[in-house]
């Protein structure tokens, strides 16, 4: 019999997402499986049941679970959604353990195999797996598009009978995959854009964008191509060099991160004082709190005139394609596990190994076993 591959319709507030679209669907069925999609799983991202030709509909979630071999899932399963699948069953999605061991303790409980997207290796082979890459990409752009949206300033240089208008002045703190978006863009939105970041491997890819970028004389490489924490002495250089820049920009976009750490506190009230009347910031570290003192997560403030804006899980409010691209994610990652419409990884292979967070009543992922079984004794 076919291994059965199912997806939920997601459960958590305000998520627009879901684990599949049509032709990834498609995809899977040649592969063997079988796809069963939860009753109206794809209805907020506008993949409507009948789109899903090769997959079989089904009525509720606690039938869909009672069949499913491996579950898709973008959002970390509830503690509901984990009681309802099969003993033994499979579930790929995101589900940043740090923030709930407790649902990592009822996996290991119930050995549930879990592989975590955020968790695949950012090496080449998995680039097309890499969905922290694709979801990020998608709220660079949007924090661009939320930025003019806001600001009382057109973007680009305007010529009009009524006089010339100045282009605006972006800046981009952080440029990662969300940074480099938001640059790209903001410059097609015809701003002038700089960009600062501490990696420095960043100013090649800033200036093939067309913007400029900052150098402030901090660096800070850490380790896997990832930033470190600053310093305390580098935190105050690198705030009395970016004051200017802050003070200038009409627009100012951050997306600064640090893997497993809260979000670095870039801009201090008195910087956001020092900001143009009108002027805007989109903080899209919100979510670990935000790059901005003021920041208030899933919420926009003003102060001083100048408009704070902290949104909160940006891909799902482009729910189509970052569905898409999720999806694709997702195939990537599970079509070398599937031989014969068996699921069958190589536990060997640097990704498995990389991503398994539970598997037969283990943890396998090393920090969260720490935390977790930390937390017991
Ligand atoms: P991220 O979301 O962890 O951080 C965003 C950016 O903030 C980073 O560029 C970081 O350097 C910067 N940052 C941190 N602290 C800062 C500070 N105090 N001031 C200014 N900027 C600060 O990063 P993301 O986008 O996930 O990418 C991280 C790394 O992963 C990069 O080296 C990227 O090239 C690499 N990568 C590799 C891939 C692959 O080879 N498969 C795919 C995607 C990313």
């Amino acid at each position: 019999m076919p291994i059965k591959i199912a997806v939920p319709k997601e459960t958590a507030p305000g998520e627009r997402r879901v684990a599949m679209e049509p032709s990834v669907a498609a995809k899977l069925v040649k592969l063997g499986v079988e796809v069963l999609i939860e009753k109206d799983a794809g209805e907020l991202a506008h993949f409507p049941d009948a789109v899903f030709a090769d997959a079989r509909v089904v009525d509720s979630a606690a039938g869909l679970y009672a069949e499913a071999d491996v579950v898709l899932k973008v959002a970390p399963p509830t503690e509901d959604e984990l009681r309802q699948m099969k003993e033994g069953a499979v579930v790929v999605g995101f589900f940043h353990a740090h923030r709930s061991p407790s649902l990592v303790k009822l996996m290991q409980e119930r050995k549930i195999t879990s592989f975590a997207m955020e968790l695949i290796p950012r090496i080449s082979r998995a680039q097309s797996m890499d969905a922290l890459s694709s979801q990020a990409a998608i709220a660079g752009y949007k924090a661009a598009i939320m930025g003019s949206d806001l600001s009382c300033r057109f973007f680009p240089m305007l010529t009009t009978a009524a006089g010339t208008i100045r282009p605006s002045k972006v800046l981009v703190i952080g440029a990662g995959v969300a940074g480099l978006q938001a640059i790209a863009t903001a410059r097609r939105l015809g701003a002038i854009v700089e960009a600062y970041d501490v990696r420095s491997a960043t100013k090649e890819q800033v200036e093939s964008l067309g913007a400029k970028f900052l150098d402030l004389g901090v660096k800070a490489e850490g380790e896997g191509g990832y930033a470190r924490e600053l310093t305390e002495e580098e935190k105050a250089q690198q705030q009395e060099a970016l004051a200017k820049f802050i003070g200038q920009a009409d627009v100012l976009i951050t997306t600064a991160a640090i893997p497993g750490r809260p979000s670095p506190k870039l801009v201090p009230a008195s910087m956001v004082e020092g900001m143009k009347s009108g002027a805007v910031i989109v903080d899209l570290a919100a979510e670990g709190g935000g790059n901005c003192e003021l920041t208030q997560p899933g919420e926009t403030i003003e102060h001083n005139g100048v408009v704070i804006h902290g949104p909160l899980n940006v891909p799902s409010q482009v729910a189509l394609h970052a569905s898409e691209m999720y999806a694709k994610n997702l195939f990537n990652f599970l079509s070398p596990m599937l031989k014969d419409g068996e699921f069958a990884p190589d536990w060997e292979d640097e990704i498995v190994a990389k991503s398994v967070l539970t598997h037969a009543g283990e943890i396998k992922h090393e920090p969260t076993r720490n935390q977790v079984e930390g937390a017991q004794s």
